[in-house]
């Protein structure tokens, strides 16, 4: 059966496109809806653009109430009747209620290379450390933030004077390998690791 995928996205969408584009012919699985939770996110125009389902919850609206935020965002979901959840830049923590309901439903795709520098700014603190290398990693969603079980890996170099904005943008041409083939397998019923 094709497993049908629910994509996550909170900005430009980029990882969101090419799993999007990745998921033809004899793909094990076809996207069913883009939701973000920030109704200017560029990703949902081109998500309509394609004539693909979109739905958006803004956070925004429920203050710090997450569990309502949450309650709404299952609602919006709920008709899709989605078999695994893909985070591609999507920005918000999830709760545990959330995340549980999907357990091992559920793909992240992280700009480091996890265990190191789960959370924020990654790019900035790898080049703090004077780290020689950078990366990605796609893992399966666990109530602990950037921590749950890795699928695959890429790596790739620092090179001398590079900045956040330099290291990001060779990051993100792997996630943009990584994420498609980790998915494929994954929805094949693969989930044995593999690295770039
Ligand atoms: C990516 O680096 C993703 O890993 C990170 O935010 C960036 C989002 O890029 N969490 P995009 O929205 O997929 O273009």
């Amino acid at each position: 059966m094709t497993k049908r995928v629910a994509i996550f996205i909170s900005g430009g969408g980029s990882n969101m496109r090419t799993l999007v584009e990745s998921m033809q012919g004899d793909h094990p699985a076809r996207p069913c809806v883009i939701f973000s939770n920030n109704p200017d996110a560029a990703g949902i125009g081109w998500a309509t653009s394609k004539g693909l389902a979109t739905e958006v919850v803004d956070h925004r609206s429920f203050g710090k109430d997450k569990a309502a935020f949450e309650g709404s965002v299952d609602k919006a979901l709920a008709p899709y009747n989605a078999d695994l959840f893909c985070l591609a830049g999507f920005m918000r923590v999830l709760s545990p209620a959330f995340v549980d309901a999907r357990a091992n439903q559920m793909l992240n795709i992280h700009p480091s290379l996890l265990p190191k520098y789960p959370g924020l700014s990654t790019h900035a603190r790898a080049l703090d450390a004077g780290d020689t290398t950078a990366g990605c990693s796609v893992h399966i969603v666990t109530p602990v933030l950037d921590d749950g079980p890795i699928l695959g890996q890429a790596v790739v170099p620092i090179e001398t004077g590079d900045t956040v904005d330099s290291l990001a943008a060779r990051v993100l041409t792997k996630e943009h390998q990584l994420y498609p083939k980790v998915l494929r397998r994954f929805a094949g019923g693969n989930r044995t690791r593999f690295d770039l």
